[in-house]
Parts: C-alpha cells; sequence; structure tokens
C-alpha cells in the first residue's frame, strides 16, 4: 500500500499555519521535524495530570511515572534495536550525547593519542573532540572530503593508525543528505581497537537504526529530529563501554550510596542520569519513536521520490550548482546554490513567499571552507512534503531567478 501523505499530514497542525502569502511550506526538517499531535498530546497529558518525579517518590503517580519513563527507554530500545535497555542513556540531544562521550572518554586519552573525525562532521562532532584534545593533548585528525568523489571508506582506512583511539562520525551528512558506509568503518575500528561514536541526527527518519548491526559503542541522536519534543535525545552506550566511560554529570539519582567521604555509583543507566531528567519528552520520545518504526521505509520510499524529482529539476538548470554525492541512501536533504548568489538572499527570498528552508553553513564550516563556498540554500524534505509543495518551491526558485 502506497504511503498517503493527505492522511499523515493531519497529524501535524503546523501545516495548516500561514507564513507570509500563503499556507507554510516546510522544507526544513533536517534541522527539526514538526512534532506529531499524537506526541504532544502525550506530553500535554503527562503535564497536565501526571506530573511526579521518577525513581523517588513514595506515592502512586511518581510509580506510574517511572514506569512510564522506563516503558519510554525499553521503546528506544527496540527503536535502535540495542541488546539491553540499560544501554539507552536519554540525554538533551545529539550535541549533549557527543559531549558526554568526549568528557566520559577522557581518562582513556593521553598525549600523542588520535581522535579521528571526517570532513563532514557538523560543529557539534568537531568542538567536543578539540577540547578533549587540548585537555589530554590527543590530536585531531580529519579523514577528507573529495568535493569531486565524495566520502571514500579507503580514506577513512588510511586515517586510522595505530594510534587512533577514538573515531566519531556522521551517518548521514547534515548538509548534502548522503549516508556514510557506516556498518564497515566501524568494522575497520573494531580491528584496530578504535572507539567508534556515530552520531545519528540525521538517520532517524530515514532508516531503521540498527546498533547490533552497526556494531558501534556508541550512537546518539534528537528526538525533535523524528517529531517529538526539543530537550531530549539518545546515547546509545554499549554495554562493553559502560566500564570506561565517566558519567557526564553526578548528583542524585546517579549513586548507589554517598558519604561525605566517597560516593559508589549505580548502575547503568541510572549512573549516566543525575538529577531530575526529562520525563515528558522521555515519553514522548517513546511516542514518536512508535510511529515512526513501522513506516520508517514507506516515510524514506515517499521522501527519496520527492528528493529525486527535485534534483532531475534543479540538475537541468544551468543557473545552479546542486551538491549531490553519491552513497547508498540519502535523507530528505537537497543542497544547492544559484550561482554567484549568497544562499542567505536566497533563503530570505524563499521565506517572503512562506517557504521555510535553511541557508548557509548548516553547522559545518570546515566543510564548507573545502567545497569553497560560504555555505548552500538546504531543502530538507520529511514525510508530509507533498509534490505540489516541489512545485510551488520550483515556481518560486524560477521568480528568484529572474529577480537575479
Ligand atoms: N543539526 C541541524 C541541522 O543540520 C540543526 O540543521
Amino acid at each position: 500500500m502506497s504511503f498517503n501523505v493527505e492522511n499523515f499530514r493531519k497529524n501535524f497542525p503546523q501545516l495548516e499555519r500561514t507564513a507570509g502569502p500563503r499556507k507554510l511550506i516546510y522544507l526544513d526538517s533536517g534541522a527539526s521535524s514538526l512534532k506529531h499531535s499524537a506526541v504532544t498530546d502525550r506530553v500535554n497529558t503527562f503535564n497536565r495530570f501526571e506530573t511526579a518525579n521518577v525513581h523517588r517518590g513514595a506515592h502512586q503517580v511518581s510509580s506510574q511515572g517511572t514506569e512510564n519513563y522506563e516503558m519510554a527507554r525499553n521503546q528506544l530500545q527496540r527503536f535502535v534495536n540495542a541488546r539491553l535497555s540499560s544501554e539507552v542513556i536519554f540525554t538533551r540531544g545529539t550535541t549533549e550525547g557527543i559531549n558526554f562521550m568526549a568528557t566520559g572518554l577522557e581518562p582513556q586519552l593521553k598525549a600523542g593519542d588520535e581522535i579521528l573525525i571526517t570532513a563532514l562532521e557538523h560543529h557539534s562532532n568537531i568542538v567536543p573532540w578539540q577540547v578533549l584534545c587540548q585537555k589530554t593533548g590527543a590530536v585531531l585528525k580529519v579523514v577528507p572530503f573529495d568535493a569531486e568523489r565524495g566520502f571514500s571508506l579507503e580514506s577513512f582506512d588510511k586515517c586510522l593508525t595505530e594510534k587512533t583511539k577514538v573515531a566519531a562520525f556522521i551517518f548521514y551528512s547534515n548538509s548534502f543528505g548522503q549516508r556514510l558506509p557506516v556498518e564497515s568503518m566501524v568494522e575497520k575500528c573494531r580491528k584496530r581497537g578504535v572507539i567508534s561514536v556515530v552520531d545519528a541526527a540525521q538517520a532517524v527518519l530515514t532508516e531503521k537504526i540498527d546498533v547490533q548491526k552497526i556494531n558501534c559503542d556508541a550512537l546518539v541522536f534528537s528526538g525533535h529530529k523524528m517529531f517529538a519534543p526539543y530537550g531530549i535525545g539518545v546515547l546509545y552506550l554499549k554495554e562493553s563501554m559502560q566500564e570506561c566511560v565517566l558519567p557526564y554529570q553526578t548528583g542524585g539519582s546517579m549513586i548507589d550510596r554517598v558519604s561525605f567521604k566517597e560516593t559508589s555509583y549505580a548502575d547503568a543507566p541510572q549512573k549516566y542520569e543525575a538529577g531530575t531528567p526529562n520525563i515528558a519528552g522521555a515519553i514522548g520520545l517513546g511516542v514518536a519513536s512508535q510511529l515512526v518504526s513501522p513506516i520508517i521505509d514507506d516515510m524514506h520510499d515517499h521522501v527519496d521520490r520527492l528528493r529525486q524529482s527535485l534534483i532531475a529539476n534543479l540538475s537541468s538548470r544551468s543557473s545552479l550548482d546542486l551538491y549531490d554525492f553519491p552513497g547508498e541512501r540519502h535523507t530528505g536533504v537537497v543542497s544547492f546554490n544559484i550561482k554567484d548568489t549568497h544562499p542567505s538572499d536566497v533563503g530570505t527570498l524563499l521565506d517572503k513567499y512562506g517557504i521555510a528552508v535553511r541557508a548557509g553553513h548548516h553547522c559545518t564550516q570546515p566543510l564548507m571552507e573545502l567545497m569553497k563556498i560560504p555555505g548552500t540554500v538546504r531543502v530538507s524534505l520529511a514525510a508530509y512534503n507533498t509534490e505540489s509543495e516541489i512545485s510551488s518551491l520550483l515556481e518560486t526558485l524560477d521568480k528568484i531567478e529572474e529577480f537575479f
């Protein structure tokens, strides 16, 4: 049965709002997806009728909250196919997950060790590792990206040395949308005993994530890119890593026993979740994970059809530079520039016509420098977008090109 986009759209009331002269055309889901009504309804119900702290209270509302919070953890365990629910740690999002790893791994690093990232990384998968290098004397190495041919597994392999301790890499490029061969990259890391950290922020609406198949040590993502609230995300941390990754924060909830002299920690996941967690967010993310899992391939097929038709049109225009790189699969991202025009100007004009895109460096400044461009106009599609929205975008681009 084909994906029914009109029915699906009914779950996203924001699509009914206007933006400037028309109904909003939202093409910025790579930054944040819209929120599904089933998620916002569930979060509202928690906030209105179920509020109580978890893992603490002597009362039934707290026990019910704890059950729901732990049920969300089990839902996320299934979402990424983790072996154990204790491998699912709730965070504020992808950025916190990477900072968590870069902080928690500090005792494992010494001067001269290498941390490997790729040239495609988001700033959130660059800066935390730079800080770890400053603290330990480790060296940050970057797998090059070829602006003609794209990412190469061979280059990645060549950059792994006996000094590499950690490799952290993006699953799908947030700037260009292509998948990296993460399973093969992790396999190469495993052969050399390198800890692997996968940034799956852009993967969550594109493919069924399977951490056992990828076999990574850690994988991070955010709820707000998969129809769920802001301020909630997941760090998957393989059980075998839980001895060597220190807690990111300490305090209440994460302890076994505290005295003024010393403290022993609880087992994972509690030892990694200090303080009161984002309970409503976790429950909302659990709901989102259950909505997404059964329809992920249908959503991807729909998005990919739209993406292909947009690419076919844009690539026929000599006035545009299109940044489309090979990959086994792609998100709904289409990145381009109108020649001799700054991407921000195009983004601003599209906005005047009620079309929301992201324009700029997409938090990948080093990648844009390597490509020798100031940034791109980035359309990022999700399953609620339609062929008619793509037509409106193309008509508007015609007008903008005439304007320039
Ligand atoms: N990481 C998000 C993006 O690429 C914000 O737009």
